[in-house]
């Protein structure tokens, strides 16, 4: 048995309101129930959605993370949400640098600063990295991967592995419904693992594999021996469906 415990995270994006992420995390809670589960679970409402989402998982074992953080503790940034104002909500953690955000101009250099913000601030990171179909098609998936992932990690340190997940998201298979297969996504994986390697402990880190998770692939996906989880998206708006995928990371 792998001495890392699985991960499933359910990236909500622009879904979901307070009152609406209140009833969602209460159905999770009595769906998941009291007995232990077979990974730990996570849910990543809206910003303006945190604090209630947070309240209703409180004392239960879903956690909760935001959707992106910006790197300064605060200042003339208009519409950004920093670190310490994510402590504030109750939320636990952050997701950085995915795809969605990448592609609304985020970059490497803005990736690496914010998962240190967030590190500082005591959040647990998940840090997103993927290639495009063009690239995967051009050869060019393992170095773009290993860059992404070299470039996030610059300013970790190795006694941080424990608060940090990297998340595979290839970008073709983010809400297309073409899941990578279970060998594409354990090669890539083993790979970000390797280069995570350089600079975290390799046995400890986990890396979730994400894009078009359902209740039917998740189980194995997950069983692959480099894939400690999933980051999922649409599946996890879904409270029996989100829950039938962390249950199939047993
Ligand atoms: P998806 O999204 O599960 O809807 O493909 C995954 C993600 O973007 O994290």
């Amino acid at each position: 048995m792998s001495a890392r415990r699985p991960l499933v995270a359910g990236n909500w994006k622009m879904h979901k309101t307070g009152v609406e992420a209140r009833e969602h995390v209460a159905r999770l809670r009595a769906l998941l129930g009291d007995g232990e589960l077979p990974a730990e679970v996570a849910v990543c409402p809206p910003f303006t959605a945190l604090e209630a989402a947070a309240r209703a998982a409180s004392g239960s074992p879903i956690g909760v993370l935001a959707q992106a953080v910006h790197e300064a503790a605060s200042g003339a940034h208009t519409g950004e949400v920093s670190a310490p104002m994510i402590v504030a909500t109750g939320a636990e953690g952050v997701l950085v640098g995915h795809s969605e955000r990448r592609a609304a101009g985020e970059t490497d250099a803005q990736v690496a600063a914010r998962v240190r913000a967030a590190l500082d601030a005591g959040l647990q990171v998940i840090v997103c990295v993927g290639e495009s179909l063009a690239q995967r098609e051009a050869g060019e998936t393992e170095p773009w991967l290993a860059a992404q992932v070299r470039a996030a990690l610059t300013e970790v340190r190795a006694d941080e592995v424990g608060a940090l997940a990297i998340a595979y998201e290839p970008i073709w298979a983010i809400g297309t419904g073409r899941t990578a297969t279970p060998e594409i996504a354990q090669q890539a994986a083993a790979h970000v693992r390797a280069v995570a390697g350089e600079r975290l402990d390799p046995g400890v880190l986990r890396i979730l594999y994400g894009g078009s998770v359902t209740p039917d692939n998740a189980g194995e996906l997950m069983a692959q021996p480099d894939i400690d989880g999933a980051l999922v998206g649409g599946a996890s708006l879904d409270p029996d469906g989100f829950a039938a995928i962390v249950r199939a990371a047993s």
